[in-house]
């Protein structure tokens, strides 16, 4: 079978089933209303989709008669068909939502539209502007809503990275991850996330976009407990600390619910930009990651990204295996037979 994937990571430990069945029923806003074990243990289901869908005997359809409502008020890709693909796959359904074709746009609310859409489906993913937005979707439906992404986070790309690094790696526990650029929501899931599961993490961004202080002192926090290392530097780390980076991620400079002057701002932020000339500062077998949409030339180069030091392919796939394990954990039966 034709694959772009690296196989590092030849077996996972086995599956934490205890951990996954206190998930059940649960919302997913952010990494850190799950613990580590929690997180490792959907990381073990992971890769038991991944290697039965890709090599062996099938998805299981652990998910049959399931649907799942994906509510989108910004553009997705990766995320809607990851998601969609990944439900079918189960033996589900899932159907899009574009928040402006839904009487929202007409000025229904966010409470009547999580009462209405969790009468007919068996979850809500969603992604919006406000992650107050999601609280509200939690608060008012009964069934499980998830994090399709948010202005503050990005919890759903940030569990299936750790995957992707944990499989190139062989191991999360001593990779360090430095994530340079502009910091949006997925810089501090990731923040998050690496202090969550024992990877140390330096973030790298100019001292014009200010570091929201409540999450970094919340991922210091978590790495007191985890053992992580957490750095945060406002300029391009010194060459000691970049000799020690495993993974150099980065993101486009401008989320999508920012507006920067980009010209303006290019001489500055080009410094960041994650390339093989950074790569070669980093650590011996150092990977560049993104999770994309990217705008080459600025944020990340071009040759960086189809080059044997990106993860970046293989990390957009992923994205469906683990978000298939949290749909699992949160939706399905992990006692049926067809998880066995
Ligand atoms: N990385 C990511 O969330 O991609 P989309 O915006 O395409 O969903």
């Amino acid at each position: 079978m034709k694959t772009t994937h690296s196989h590092h990571q030849k077996e996972m430990k086995p599956i934490n089933r205890k951990a996954l069945r206190a998930m059940r029923g649960k919302d997913f806003l952010n990494t850190t209303h799950y613990s580590r074990e929690q997180l490792e243990a959907l990381h073990a289901l992971a890769f038991q989709l991944k290697h039965a869908h890709l090599y062996g005997s099938g998805t299981p359809p652990l998910l049959e008669g399931k649907t799942l409502a994906m509510v989108f008020e910004k553009p997705s890709t990766r995320t809607r068909v990851s998601f969609e693909a990944g439900m079918f796959g189960l033996g589900g359904h899932a159907l899009y939502l574009d928040a402006q074709k839904t009487q929202m746009s007409r000025s229904e609310d966010w409470q009547d539209t999580a009462r209405t859409l969790s009468g007919y489906t068996d979850a809500i993913m969603a992604r919006v502007y406000e992650q107050r937005t999601l609280e509200t979707l939690a608060k008012y439906s009964p069934k499980p809503v998830i994090n399709g992404l948010s202005n503050s986070l990005h919890p759903c790309q940030i569990l299936s990275d750790l995957f992707t690094i944990r499989e190139h790696f062989g191991k999360l526990e001593g990779v360090h991850v430095m994530y340079s650029g502009v910091v949006d929501n997925v810089a501090y899931s990731l923040a998050l996330g690496c202090a969550q599961l024992g990877v140390d993490f330096t973030l790298a961004t100019p001292r014009m976009f200010h570091t929201n202080q409540a999450i970094w002192k919340q991922a210091q926090t978590i790495a007191k407990k985890s053992g992580s290392l957490m750095q945060h530097f406002d300029s391009m780390p010194p060459a000691k600390v970049l000799k020690s980076v495993h993974v150099a991620y980065t993101d486009e400079w401008e989320s999508m619910h920012m507006k920067l002057d980009k010209a303006k701002l290019f001489p500055t932020l080009s410094k960041y930009q994650v390339n093989e000339k950074l790569l070669a500062q980093c650590a011996k077998g150092a990977m560049a990651m993104h999770c994309l949409p990217a705008i080459k030339g600025e944020e990340v180069n071009s040759s960086v990204m189809y080059s044997k030091h990106s993860l970046v392919w293989p990390q957009a796939q992923n994205r469906m295996y683990v978000q298939q394990a949290l749909l699992v954990a949160l939706l399905g039966d992990l006692d049926s037979k067809s998880s066995e």
